[in-house]
Formats: C-alpha cells, structure tokens, sequence
C-alpha cells in the first residue's frame, strides 16, 4: 500500500503529461524548469567546491559551507522548479527530516558517527530500489519511442546496486555497532557463491528487458527476483570483510550509495542527481583506494572478502612482562625529553581527550619542545577521525602529520604518548604474517627511546589482535580513562 501511495505521489508531483494540457501553464512551467536547471548547474559547481574544500583541513569547513548552500539551492530549485504538485506532502517530509537529523546530529557522538553514515548510505540504497520500483510500476516520464530497453537497463541497474547498497550499509552498521562480531564470513566456494548471484542477476535482467511492456506481472517478478538476490549478495559481500578492513567497506559503500543516487537521477530524469551521485559514487572509489594502499590491501581481494581475518595459520601467542608507568612516571619522561610524538587512536575519541591534551601540548611547547602528532589513515573508526578531532580542539595544523610524513622520524623521537590507539601501533601487523592486520603499515612506536601507551586495560583493538608492543622493553602502560590520565597529566605540568 505504501508503494502505492509512493509511486502514485511521485506521478502526481512530476506529471508532465497533464501539464502539457495547459499552454499557459505550459510555458509557466518551462520557465521554472529553466531557472532550476540554473540552479542545478550552480549546485553542482558547490558540491565539485565543496569536495575541493574538503580534501584540506584548512579550508575543510568553507567546503562544508559550500555543499550546504549547494544542497539547499538543490532542494530549493526541485521544489519550486520541477514541481508541480504534492507540496504538503513534501514539507511534511522535509519537516519530519529535519526534526530527526537535527536529533541525530545533537545526539550521537563522534565514536558513533561511522553507524550513522553506514545507516544513511542504506537509505540510499533503499531510495534507490524503491524509486526503481515505482518508476517500473508508473513510469512518470514516458520514455521516448526507440529508448525503452534504455529505461529498462537503467531501473534494473538502479535497482541491482540500490540492494546490494541497502543490505550491505545494514550489516556494516551491525558490525561497526558490534552486534555481528568482526570475525569474516568464509563460507566454502564463496567466490562460486557469488558469481552464481551475479550471474542469476544479469538471467533476470534478461528477462525483464526481454518481455513486452504489457507483460507487466513477469517484469515485476523479475525485478523482485533480482531484488532479493542482489540483497543477498550485499549481505554476503560484508559478512566476508573481516574487522580489520571494516575502513575500505565503509567508503566503499559510500561509493556504491553515490551511484545508487546516480541511478536514481537517470531514472528520475534528474540532470542533479546524476552528477552529484557520481561525484560521491567516484570520490568514495578514491577514498576506497586511498583506504587499500594505507592499508596494504587490493581493492579486489578486499571486496571479494575473507580477508582481514589471519593468514592462515594461527597468529603467533604473545607473552611477556608489562611494564607499568604512573601519571608522575609519565610526567617525567615528557620533561625530559625534547621530542615527542602524539598518536591518538580510537580510546582518544571515546574518551574525549583532545582538548585537555591540546592544552597538555600548548605547555610542553612553550617548554621549547618539539611536539608533533602521527596520523594513521584508519585510526578511529572513520576517515580524518582523529583530524576532526584535533581540530575541534584548535590543535595547529602543521604539527598534525600523516603517518607516511612521520614514521620515519620515529627512531630520532626521545618520547611517544600514544593515547587509546592499538592497531594502528601494533608490531604484528610487520612481523607476524598469520595476523589478521599482516601487511598494514603502522606507525613504528617502538622504535623511539620511551614509550607510553594509555588506555584502560589489555584489550585488543577494533581487529581483536593481541599488541606485542605492551610487553617491549621501552614500552610503559598507564592504564586508565584517556580524558583522566591526560587531566592529571596537565594539572601536574601547570603545577611543575
Ligand atoms: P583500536 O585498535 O580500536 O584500539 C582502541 C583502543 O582504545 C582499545 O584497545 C581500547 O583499549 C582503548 N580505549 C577505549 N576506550 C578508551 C578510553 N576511554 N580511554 C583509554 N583507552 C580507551 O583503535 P585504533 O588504534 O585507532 O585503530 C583503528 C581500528 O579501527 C583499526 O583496526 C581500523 O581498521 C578499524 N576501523 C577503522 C575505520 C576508519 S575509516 N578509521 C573504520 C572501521 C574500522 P582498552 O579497552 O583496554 O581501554
């Protein structure tokens, strides 16, 4: 019934053929429609802005302004420009949105930021599938003579990668929640599995473009066949990406969400949507990339799945004595040294340390220390996590470097704090190929003259691998609430 009502509004707010009824209002119409696709083109200039501005932090938050006001001239130009109808419907779509977004935003912290972006890609997902469905059910756009297979491939295709989007953004958000635990799914034949899906999708969309147009009952059943099978494929392609890897699945969904919008613009007839589902489709494609070389993964071995779950063989056992440090231990170390790395992980994040640690920095500075923080490219549980993070606590740029830009430097650095982070320093990750994270680069800690790492006990990390560098001779534990250990770090220099 739902889709019904759905498919029957969509008709109504884009319905061309009554419209054209009415010379008068014809020619009204044309105009409006004219300004809005000025309107689209400006948005679309703001959104290729706004990508620009993000790519730096300095100019991250004009780009953050410039794809607001691109999406709200967007919204603004399809309401008044391309609407003709369905007004009520639409505010109070708009309205309920609002209200739930701006909930949303107030209330979820930044730890749960990535189960929120993973949920939002499946509305896309499920945007997608349903605008595909409606449009199969009532086309509003009657497609030319000559161009209906066109419009066939381009629901059928819309509707394919809107499910696999769908199911796979739900199951991300499960694991990244921890309610489906990180370990892969490695069913036996899985890539078989796989194909035999792929191959069962494109038997369907064979038929579906094959039969006639009246032929409406077998199209439906194709497209629903289809529907649940691209469904499964979604949940199966996560359920095999092992924890470790969850940082490509998660940009690469973001990927498969910007093409699922952009097929939604095609069969929408939508010139804005397509190019602005391409620019998300593309920028997740390159951020996936970026993700795989940080993480020393291929793309294709880690969409394919299984991995991110161990080498094979047992990973190797990890022993040896800790060494503890206190709060005045910690202290010392710091004013003694003359060169100190900061490497924020995940705990740093959830215990909201970083502004107490960016004051903590302001003193040892002004203490003529060389102070600097190294940035893993999947620390935390997000793209630019810990970036975001430092820059909400007015740490300055250029003493924020990328992993690649510091690691180096890690044998010349008398001290290193590193505050909640586990994977990311983990020495496994070069030295034993049976773990899960072989192969990542990680930023080499143990290498400087002392290290402490703060965080509240012995528990493994996101990827759930034991940390061979909490038992190193150079390596104290202060064990704790990050946010407290820092507040009792920086009461202590204030009163050295
Ligand atoms: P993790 O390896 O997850 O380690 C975080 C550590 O913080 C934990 O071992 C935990 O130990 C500690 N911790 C938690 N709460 C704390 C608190 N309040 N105070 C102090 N310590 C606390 O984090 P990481 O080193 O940042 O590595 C990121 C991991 O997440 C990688 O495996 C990465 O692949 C994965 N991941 C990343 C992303 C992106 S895009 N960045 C997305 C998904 C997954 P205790 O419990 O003992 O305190």
């Amino acid at each position: 019934m739902i889709l019904s009502w759905w498919t029957h509004w969509l008709h109504n707010v884009i319905d061309m053929d009554l419209i054209s009824h009415f010379p008068l209002a014809s020619d009204l119409i044309e105009t409006k429609e004219s300004l809005a696709n000025v309107a689209y083109i400006a948005a679309a200039v703001l959104f290729v802005l706004s990508l620009a501005g993000l790519s730096k932090q300095t100019t991250a938050r004009r780009g953050n302004l410039f794809g607001i006001i691109g999406m709200l001239l967007a919204v603004g130009a399809t309401i008044f420009g391309m609407m003709t109808g369905g007004y009520v419907e639409m505010v109070v779509a708009i309205a309920a949105a609002v209200v739930v977004g701006a909930i949303l935003a107030v209330r979820v912290p930044m730890t749960g930021m990535p189960e929120l972006v993973a949920m939002l890609h499946s509305f896309v997902g499920l945007a997608a599938v349903l605008v595909g469905i409606s449009s199969h059910l009532q086309p509003w756009i009657e497609p030319l003579e000559g161009e209906e297979l066109i419009h066939d491939i381009e629901i059928f295709v819309g509707v394919f990668i809107g499910a696999i989007t769908f199911t796979g953004s739900i199951i991300a958000f499960l694991k990244l929640r921890g309610t489906i635990g990180g370990k892969p799914l490695t069913l036996p034949g899985r890539h078989v599995i796989n194909l035999g899906m792929i191959v069962a999708s494109v038997c369907l969309g064979i038929w579906f473009c094959a039969e006639p147009v009246d032929a409406g009952e077998q199209r439906m059943t194709a497209l629903l066949i289809m529907t649940g099978v691209a469904s499964l494929i979604g949940i199966h392609i996560v359920m095999a990406i092992g924890g470790a890897d969850m940082p490509v699945v998660v940009s690469m969904l973001n990927s498969y969400s910007g093409w699922a919008a952009s097929a939604a613009g095609f069969m929408l007839k939508n010139h804005l949507l397509i190019a602005t589902g391409a620019l998300v489709g593309s920028s997740g494609a390159i951020l996936s990339y970026i993700m795989c070389s940080a993480m020393n993964r291929s793309f294709i071995s880690v969409i394919l799945g299984g991995f991110g779950g161990g080498g094979g063989g047992p990973a190797a056992a990890v022993e040896g004595t800790v060494t503890e440090f206190s709060v005045g231990d910690t202290v010392d170390m710091l004013e003694e040294a003359q060169t100190i790395v900061i490497v924020p992980g995940y705990g740093m994040a959830v215990a909201q340390a970083q502004h107490s640690l960016a004051e903590v920095v302001k003193i040892l500075a002004a203490k003529n220390k060389e102070v600097r923080f190294a940035i893993h490219p999947v620390a935390g549980r997000l793209p630019g996590h810990m970036n975001v993070l430092l820059a909400e606590a007015n740490v300055p740029y250029d003493i924020v470097l990328e992993m690649d830009e510091i690691n180096e430097d890690m044998s010349t650095t008398d001290a290193i704090l590193v505050i909640g982070a586990n994977d990311i320093v983990n020495p496994a990750a070069l030295e034993d190929p049976n773990s899960p994270i072989a192969g990542m680069p990680v930023i080499e800690v143990w290498k400087a003259s002392n290290c402490v790492v703060m965080k509240r006990g012995m528990a493994t990390g996101y990827a759930g691998v034991d940390n061979p560098l909490f038992y190193k001779d150079n390596t104290h534990m202060l064990f704790g609430d990050a946010k407290k250990n820092v507040d009792a770090i920086l009461r202590a220099l204030q009163n050295a």
